[in-house]
């Protein structure tokens, strides 16, 4: 079969280099993908994200064949691409319009929340920048502000005291830095805890957890530094039969795909439940409508089912059927990113060194931001590359890991060296 997927970061070079070994598959196509990830299969430049992009997408897969389409990114999710394809009589994973709101309406997905009972932040909701900093008197600090839309995951903001409140509230609905994602904003309570990441499958059913993996958000060692989308994650992170996995499936992700369902939404695809674990429980802090990029470059390696049929249950509503196996050994992949990144950061260094890490044993190196300019690979994006490694132990496959990356080279090259260590306090249910 041929399977199309939709996206151009690390996070869809996993996802098309995993549905490519597939058996079943005799042909990946990824659009638009990458330099980086023309390595491993084909990619067509179209983008969902821009204007017609999907219709030519629907074209695209038309003329080509395709079976499966897999959605990558949030923005092309809540654009409609599941609708349009399913109407063009076409098979796609990934949620509808309806169901992407999730992520692309953080008051849509608080109110959804809050109607259902499933435990999450006290919350308001406010559409006049005056009403929310009139608010901030009743407040106690810190305190959370989140624009209600899509901010490529900058819109949260977390103040320490009302001047920053203040800030945050002007930035988001005055300035509009997140444009029309500040027309309306969230004041939440600030929940103390310990974060953690669950990321399932569902047919709207049936939820089958993915193994689970550790984020490391901050741009530099020890958790310093700007928040980034991810310098790296290890995988597994939490035991995916521990109680407090179940307990997290049974109080937060049924309830929240009962809820949707009772308001007349079906979610079909990939569901990421931010939690954050507080001394009441988990409680949920955001969630996306998506794999997690870049614990997906982790978890994958790590799955030996065929992802083509876990995918293709989600789709047809058979997921009860299916099992998730996993390779035992742990995974570590740590990112080479861009200097400056997060902020400003040069494009166009030549990176030589790919497939030398590629052929070391149990590595795999996932494009993220790579173009390709005649025969050179050149670096495109703030996030560059994953390099993920298998290992008989995390230790094992962390020191993989960076002995892959070390095989690559571009002017500026940046990344943590402490990817594969785990920060801070690991996660546990306490026992009422
Ligand atoms: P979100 O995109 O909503 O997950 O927010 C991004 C990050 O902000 C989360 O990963 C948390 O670290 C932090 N955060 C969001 N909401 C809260 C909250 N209510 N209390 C404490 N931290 C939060
Ligand atoms: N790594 C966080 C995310 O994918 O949202």
């Amino acid at each position: 079969m041929k399977i199309l997927v939709l996206g151009s970061g690390g996070r869809e070079h996993a996802l098309a280099w995993s549905l490519s070994r597939s058996p079943r598959v005799t042909e990946t196509w990824c659009a638009p993908g990458n330099g980086g990830i023309s390595r491993d299969v084909k990619t067509v430049d179209i983008d969902g994200n821009k204007p017609g992009g999907i219709e030519e997408l629907i074209a695209f897969a038309k003329e080509q064949s395709i079976d499966l389409t897999v959605v990558g990114p949030e923005a092309t999710l809540v654009l409609g691409v599941v609708d349009k394809f399913e109407a063009a009589g076409l098979k796609i994973f990934g949620p509808n319009e309806a169901a992407a709101k999730l992520e692309g309406s953080k008051v849509f997905m608080k109110e959804i929340l809050s109607r259902h009972n499933i435990p999450t932040a006290g919350f308001k909701v406010f559409d006049e920048p005056e009403a929310a900093k009139a608010h901030l008197a009743s407040t106690s600090f810190p305190t959370v502000i989140k624009a209600d839309g899509l901010a490529a995951g900058k819109g949260v903001i977390i103040a320490k005291d009302e001047g920053e409140a203040r800030a945050a509230i002007d930035q988001i609905m005055v300035d509009k830095v997140f444009g029309d994602s500040g027309d309306r904003l969230i004041i939440e309570d600030f929940l103390p805890g310990v974060e953690l990441t669950v990321i399932s499958l569902t047919d709207g059913e049936t939820v089958l957890p993915l193994d689970t993996a550790q984020d490391y958000k901050p741009a530099l060692d020890g958790n310093e530094g700007p928040n980034t989308g991810g310098m790296g994650s290890y995988s597994p992170h939490i035991p995916l039969d521990s109680d407090l996995i179940q307990t997290i499936l049974d109080t937060i992700v049924h309830p929240t795909l009962e809820g949707l369902k009772k308001e007349g939404i079906v979610y079909k695809g990939a569901l990421y439940a931010g939690i954050m674990l507080t001394e009441q429980g988990p409680s949920v802090l955001e969630y996306n409508v998506r794999f997690g990029d870049p614990e997906t470059q982790a978890i994958l390696p790590r799955l030996t089912t065929d992802l083509v049929d876990l995918m293709e249950a989600c789709c047809e509503g058979n997921l009860a059927d299916f099992r998730a196996e996993w390779d035992p050994r742990p995974s570590v992949c740590v990112i080479g990113a861009s200097q400056g990144y997060p902020a400003s950061y040069p494009k166009g260094k030549v990176i030589e060194g790919l497939d030398a890490a590629d052929a070391l044993d149990d590595v795999k190196v996932f494009s993220a931001g790579i173009a390709k300019s005649g025969e050179d690979f050149i670096t495109s994006g703030g996030r560059v590359l994953g390099a993920t490694a298998l290992g008989a132990s995390r230790e094992e496959a962390r020191e993989k890991a960076y002995e892959a990356l070390s095989k690559i080279q571009f002017e500026g090259l940046t990344h943590r060296s402490d990817i594969g260590i785990p920060t801070g306090e690991v996660p546990t249910l306490k026992k009422a």
